[in-house]
């Protein structure tokens, strides 16, 4: 079994689609190991998308991330991180294809509703950044 780590976005959860979320990623066979609401700080923001901070978006981005709640989330499938990937779609949701989560609850480039980590090796930095030991039992 893979685990992932995953996000909902200030978005999604300002505009009541937590719980639609929740239920797409139950019906598609994930297992939530670990959930929790938390509203990002500036520092948490900034390291998070760290990868990107040369990138003109990135001052906007870490605005948008910390604008309000996000829920945070490790989920458990056999491939979990492509499958989560492909279930939200791409990152833009003009480009995301029918019924993946960005189509169905993103609202441009920037408030795309959901995350996902992208490889085993930022899956595993991402769970650690948000949730502790005893929390991912
Ligand atoms: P994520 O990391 O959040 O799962 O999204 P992703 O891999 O699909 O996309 P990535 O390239 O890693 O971008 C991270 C987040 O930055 C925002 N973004 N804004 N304005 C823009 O051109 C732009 N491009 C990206 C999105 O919130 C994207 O998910
Ligand atoms: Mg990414």
């Amino acid at each position: 079994m893979e685990r992932t780590f995953a996000m909902i976005k200030p978005d999604a959860v300002a505009t009541g689609k937590t719980g639609a979320i929740l239920s797409v990623i139950e019906q598609n066979g994930f297992r939530v190991v670990a959930m929790k609401k938390h509203t990002i700080s500036q520092k948490e923001a900034e390291g998070f998308y760290g990868v990107h901070k040369e990138r003109p978006f990135f001052g906007s981005l870490v605005s948008f991330m910390t604008s309000g709640p996000s829920v945070l989330l490790v989920l458990e499938k056999e491939g979990a991180i492509k499958a989560w990937r492909d279930l939200m779609g791409a990152t833009n949701p003009a480009n995301a294809a029918e019924g993946t989560i960005r189509k169905m609850f993103a609202e441009s480039i920037e408030r795309n509703a959901s995350h996902g980590s992208d490889a085993p090796e930022t899956a595993a930095v991402e769970t650690v950044f948000f949730f502790s030991h005893s929390e991912l039992l």
